[in-house]
């Protein structure tokens, strides 16, 4: 099957090629996998739904409705191709918005973010949209939001599963999470990729804290530790 088009020229694969999914992306896919029986018939949602991929997985694990949001246009539109292409147009709801605006008042049985999260405040990484991957330069810009917002968009037994940088503070996130009923627990934890066009851009204090210990470097080549964590009321998680 072809990719999705926006139109077919070379805009539209300069999108598309931006958009593309990553390595988070694909192990946020690989638990979502693994926890099928969540998804099955729920309600889900996913903020920053980017290329429309991971909801076109939601969808093929059997979720009764898919709703994404995404800050960039094109994203919009092209997710919605995506899901229009294969099958998920009448269950699919995407809005262009931030954060948590678009779904105000709303609950979600699933609640699913890989969100701009890496600790730097440059926002220029070549090949991709300045919204793509910079949090601020501890990472929280967006996520923290995000945790804050999850309380009232859960549905009684709902549930989140994010993507979080083991080098962005997770007792930080445990303790906020705290605050409001919520705990995490850990699903996978994987290593990426981190490109010198990344790396170079990370907040050097972050990279010096965690430069062995949850970023592992091999000559020029380094990874970072991620994990894939799940977030439900205290005392429901798994
Ligand atoms: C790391 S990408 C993930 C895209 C896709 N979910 C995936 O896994 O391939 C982050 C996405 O969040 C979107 N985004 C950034 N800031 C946002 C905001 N304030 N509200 C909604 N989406 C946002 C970006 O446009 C981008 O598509």
């Amino acid at each position: 099957m072809s990719k999705p088009r926006l139109v077919p020229d070379a805009k539209a694969e300069l999108v598309l090629a931006a958009l593309r999914p990553s390595e988070y992306t694909a192990a946020l896919i690989q638990v979502l996998q693994a926890k099928s029986a969540t998804v099955r018939g729920g309600k889900v949602l996913e903020i920053g739904s980017g290329s429309g991929v991971v909801l076109a997985a939601l969808g093929e694990l059997g979720a009764a409705s898919l709703c994404g949001i995404d800050i960039e246009e094109d994203a919009v539109t092209s997710g919605m191709l995506l899901l229009a292409e294969l099958g998920h147009g009448e269950t699919a709801e995407l809005y262009l918005g931030d954060m948590w605006l678009p779904v105000a008042g709303r609950r979600f049985d699933l609640i699913v973010a890989n969100l701009p999260h890496f600790p730097m405040e440059r926002s220029d990484v070549p090949g991709r949209l300045p919204s793509w991957s910079a949090g601020g330069s501890n990472g929280r810009v967006l996520l923290d939001p995000f945790l804050e917002g999850l309380d009232a968009h859960l549905a009684a037994d709902g549930r989140a599963i994010i993507t979080h940088n083991a080098f962005v503070d997770l007792d930080c996130s445990r303790e906020l999470l705290a605050r409001h009923g919520l705990a995490l627990s850990m699903a996978l934890t994987t290593l990426v990729y981190i490109p010198d066009d990344k790396l170079s851009r990370m907040t050097a204090s972050v990279l010096a804290a965690q430069d062995g210990r949850t970023i592992h470097r091999y000559g020029p080549y380094a990874f970072g530790e991620m994990h894939i964590v799940e977030i439900a009321r205290h005392g429901a998680v798994s």
